[in-house]
């Protein structure tokens, strides 16, 4: 069943969900692998898709091989794969990343990095011998906000329709928002609309510089799997409203920070669960269509949930990583023919793997683990 969003279609409800492959090329552009990949996904049959982790700061970087979003040049080499999306019916977004405490020094020439309260990261700090972070003055949170804008910008002159806001996982919109590491005590902290202040600001000042007909979308990030200590779905309450009242058009929520990432890397039902909740609690306080990703595995299931009303819209990453062509093979009866995700988390782990710096699968042979 399509979905109608500020005036586009969207073919259907299934979405390919953002995946860092790390095949950028070093300068932050897209590169002719990352093509063939998303040609990959987008024949694959998802209504549409978001290419992940684009960068809006040259100190802000996970991999040497992301996508980053800070220049024309950047901007330009998306134009091809947004023009084969349209030709396919199939809109494809661009993800507008900060990592935050979450990125790695080592990249970002020693930059310490910003961070709402100088909380680090246990995992990128082993990973990372040079971590260092920072706390964000109120100067640094009006560049950002500004680099915010000039990345939606840039994605818009790539012919994008769609900009998503990666608001989740522990990077830097995350973090505000999260008590765990937002300790803040000036307007940008105390209490969970506080925490929310510097989001909506970013998605006010890039509403005011877009245009009407782009839509905003937001991943956000509704419980940290750190229980009471982080962000839970219910901070969100008085806060959805406003989002949606400074101009989000969709909603994608998510689950886990860097350090409590594991668990999202099996298949636990209980984790599951927890997903499931927290999107039907977000989508009690939303007008604006809700979806989710995570540990969802076939086209029978996604449509399960959303007949069950948990979700308006569903997204895959490993089950359509791990097959390209599930959504098809599904719809035309061809399920023994698809290579099933293993649910073993391997391509998680390639992301902090030294010997990689990119990401592979157990059984997609076209991105074949090498042994
Ligand atoms: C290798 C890998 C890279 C990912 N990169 C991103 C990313 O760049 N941005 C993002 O928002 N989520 C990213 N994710 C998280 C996925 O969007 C998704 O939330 C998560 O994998 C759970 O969905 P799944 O069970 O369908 O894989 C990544 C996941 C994997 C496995
Ligand atoms: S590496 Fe493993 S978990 Fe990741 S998509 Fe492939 S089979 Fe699934």
């Amino acid at each position: 069943m399509p979905m109608y969003v500020r005036g586009h279609k969207l073919k259907n409800r299934l979405f390919f969900a953002p995946m860092g492959l790390d095949l950028a090329n070093r300068d932050g552009t897209f590169s002719d692998e990352l093509f063939e990949f998303y040609r990959g996904i987008i024949n694959g049959g998802c209504g549409f898709l978001v290419l992940s982790n684009a960068s809006v700061s040259q100190y802000s970087i996970l991999q040497p091989n992301g996508l980053r979003l800070f220049n024309e040049t950047q901007s330009l080499s998306l134009q091809k794969i947004v023009r084969l999306a349209q030709e396919a019916q199939t809109l494809v977004g661009v993800q507008l990343q900060h990592y935050g405490g979450q990125g790695v020094t080592t990249y970002t020439r020693g930059k310490e990095l910003l961070t709402p309260s100088g909380v680090p990261c246990a995992t990128l700090k082993k990973k990372d011998s040079r971590y260092r972070v920072r706390v964000m003055t109120l100067e640094d949170i009006e560049i950002v906000k500004a680099q915010f804008v000039e990345s939606a910008r840039l994605a818009e002159l790539s012919g994008t329709k769609l900009i998503q806001l990666q608001a989740s996982n522990g990077y830097l919109l995350g973090s505000f928002q999260s008590p765990a590491t937002n300790l803040r005590t000036d307007q940008y902290g105390g209490n969970a609309v506080a925490r929310g202040r510097f989001l909506l600001e970013v998605i006010q000042a890039i509403r005011a510089t877009i245009s009407t007909s782009t839509m905003l979308s937001l991943r956000l990030g509704v419980d940290d799997y750190l229980g009471d200590k982080g962000t839970v779905a219910t901070d969100f309450e008085t806060l959805i409203p406003m989002y949606e009242e400074a101009g989000i058009d969709l909603i994608e929520a998510s689950i886990c920070v860097a350090d409590t990432f594991s668990v999202l890397t099996g298949d636990a039902p209980e984790v599951s669960a927890l997903l499931h909740l927290a999107t039907k609690t977000i989508k009690s306080y939303a007008t604006v269509p809700v979806g989710f990703a995570g540990l969802v595995r076939s086209v029978e299931q996604a449509e399960e949930i959303l007949a069950n009303g948990i979700a308006d819209f569903v997204g895959m990453a490993r089950a359509l990583f791990a097959d390209n062509d599930l959504i098809i093979k599904s719809l035309n009866g061809r399920q023994d023919e698809i290579n099933w995700c293993l649910w073993d988390g391997k391509c998680f782990k390639d992301k902090h793997n030294p010997r990689y710096q990119r990401v592979y699968c157990c059984v997609n042979p076209k991105y074949k683990r090498p042994e």
